[in-house]
């Protein structure tokens, strides 16, 4: 059996005055849970158990059936945390346990990888992560001595030299799992919290004559943990410049940062510009040399190369190259857009294919249809998908051209080259190259307007 994986998860968050446990707050848009598990399963460790508390049923409908998990009851400190996992400790306890902390979402792959070398490599009993950072105001102190470290102490329970020090506890540790289970329940809550810390493991263990050492690591935010808003404020502002860091490193262009927002696992080509009020979620992927914003939102969606988006939402769709789209445009799930397709403004498309070369230039509703290539839509085109019960689609065939103003009545089929007038409404199928016509007679009554003005201007001039 691999290596276990503690998470603790329990805290309610009430500094950050949240009514879901605090862990899954979002940094850049992705719950602080899941970017420690990633951290995890990107280095190699799956035998992952969480411990829940505060809104435990929210945790197990994040996590699913995946993980193991363990019921902290009562919040009684980080070490009571641990002990509520005991049973899971003991189903594997012949290797290393690393013990996180859910609320500190920048564990890297590199200081878990190294920090277990380093643990291994010394025989150490335990071996905490730490970092230096310039206000360790809230952490706990690391105190160092010739043989590794002596001791966590909280900040509400350091005296003012210990104040001074500032290289704390990222929260992250490694165990010698079979010693941390010999001293687990031996922690006491005589502090100045009553709580139970995990970080007395470092003395208890150290008294029965174990090593206890401290690895720093290179990550200079890895101990940074969000306990209020204006924490996790800053963990998102730290987030999104290391992201947007990476793709300017990659060659992508920002003309403005402001309201520019890109989750971790998006991916953009070279040459393409990213303009100001772009938010980019998901697994987005967008391709080369494109130009996307002014303002869009972007969650998991494909995107090929010369594509410009200017003002447009998209979820879940796929848009391949040579595109231009918006101003004002949504594309909702299941939108494949083909090359060379050009979407104008107000226009809204869901569950459809647009054929290459198509234009849909404003004004117009496309939803669950298979649209051809080199087809026309006028303005305020409408297909009328749904019936109040039940959904149907529309088929339009190559190089059909929709008249201003139609509905097209689904189930119905447009065939290739066929038209349809202005203001119709079509129920029934057009054939090939037919062209279909809906509407009233117009009857035109002449000299109305003129007598009926006429009519007006003398009765006026009777009243005065
Ligand atoms: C803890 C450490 C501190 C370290 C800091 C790093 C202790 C005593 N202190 O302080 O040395 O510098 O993390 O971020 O360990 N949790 C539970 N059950 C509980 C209490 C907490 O599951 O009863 C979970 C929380 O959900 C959170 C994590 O443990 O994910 C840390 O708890 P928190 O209260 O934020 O500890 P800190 O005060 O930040
Ligand atoms: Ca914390």
């Amino acid at each position: 059996m691999p290596d276990n994986v503690l998470i603790l998860a329990g805290g309610q968050g009430k500094r950050m005055k949240v009514k879901s446990p605090k862990v899954l707050c979002e940094v850049l848009g992705i719950p602080m849970l899941q970017w420690v598990i990633n951290s995890c399963e990107k280095s190699g460790l799956s035998n992952i158990c969480v411990v829940k508390g505060y809104e435990a049923e929210q945790i197990d409908a994040f996590l699913g059936d995946k993980y193991v998990t363990a019921l902290q009851k009562e919040r009684l400190g980080t070490g009571h945390a641990v002990m509520q996992a005991a049973e899971f400790l003991n189903s594997n306890k012949d290797g290393n346990t690393l013990v996180l902390c859910g609320d500190a979402p920048f564990v890297d792959t590199e200081t878990i990888t190294s920090a277990l070398a380093f643990h291994n490599g010394n025989k150490n009993s335990v071996t905490v992560v730490t970092s230096e950072i310039s206000n360790p105001t809230g952490y706990g102190r690391i105190i160092r001595n010739n043989n590794g470290i002596s001791a966590i102490v909280e900040q509400k329970d350091a005296n003012s030299e210990q104040l001074l020090v500032n290289e704390v506890n990222s929260g992250c540790f490694w165990f010698k799992t079979q010693d941390l289970i010999d001293i687990l329940f031996d922690i006491k809550s005589d502090n100045s919290q009553g709580e139970y810390y995990l970080t007395d493991c470092i003395t208890l263990l150290i008294e029965k004559g174990k090593r206890a050492d401290a690895f720093k690591s290179l990550n200079p935010v890895i101990s940074l943990g969000a306990n209020d808003r204006k924490g996790l404020l800053h963990l998102n502002d730290i987030a999104r410049e290391a992201v947007i860091d990476v793709h300017l490193e990659n060659g992508v262009e920002f003309t403005c940062l402001d309201g520019v927002v890109i989750s971790p696992e998006v991916s953009i080509g070279v040459g393409t510009k990213i303009q100001q009020g772009v938010t980019l979620r998901g697994k987005t992927v967008i391709g080369e040399n494109c130009n996307i914003g002014p303002n869009c939102i972007i969650e998991n969606t494909k995107i090929g190369n010369n594509v410009v988006l200017n003002n447009v939402q998209s979820y879940d769709a796929v848009l391949e190259n040579n595109i231009s789209i918006g101003p004002f445009v949504q594309l909702r799930p299941n939108t494949h857009i083909l090359d060379g397709v050009k979407i104008g403004d107000f226009v809204e498309i869901k569950n459809s294919t647009i054929g290459k070369n198509t234009a849909v230039a404003h004004l117009t509703y496309v939803g669950d249809s298979d649209v051809g290539a080199n087809v026309n839509f006028g303005c305020g085109a409408v297909t009328a998908n749904h019936n109040g019960e039940c959904k149907f689609r529309t088929e339009i065939c190559d190089n059909a051209f929709i008249g201003c103003n139609t509905n097209l009545v689904a189930p119905v089929k447009i065939g290739k080259s066929a038209y349809t007038a202005a203001g119709s409404t079509i129920t029934k199928d057009v054939p090939d190259g037919a062209l279909a016509i809906e509407r009233g007679t117009v009857s035109i009554k002449d000299g109305f307007a003129t007598n009926r003005l006429a009519a007006r201007n003398e009765k006026f001039s009777k009243l005065k």
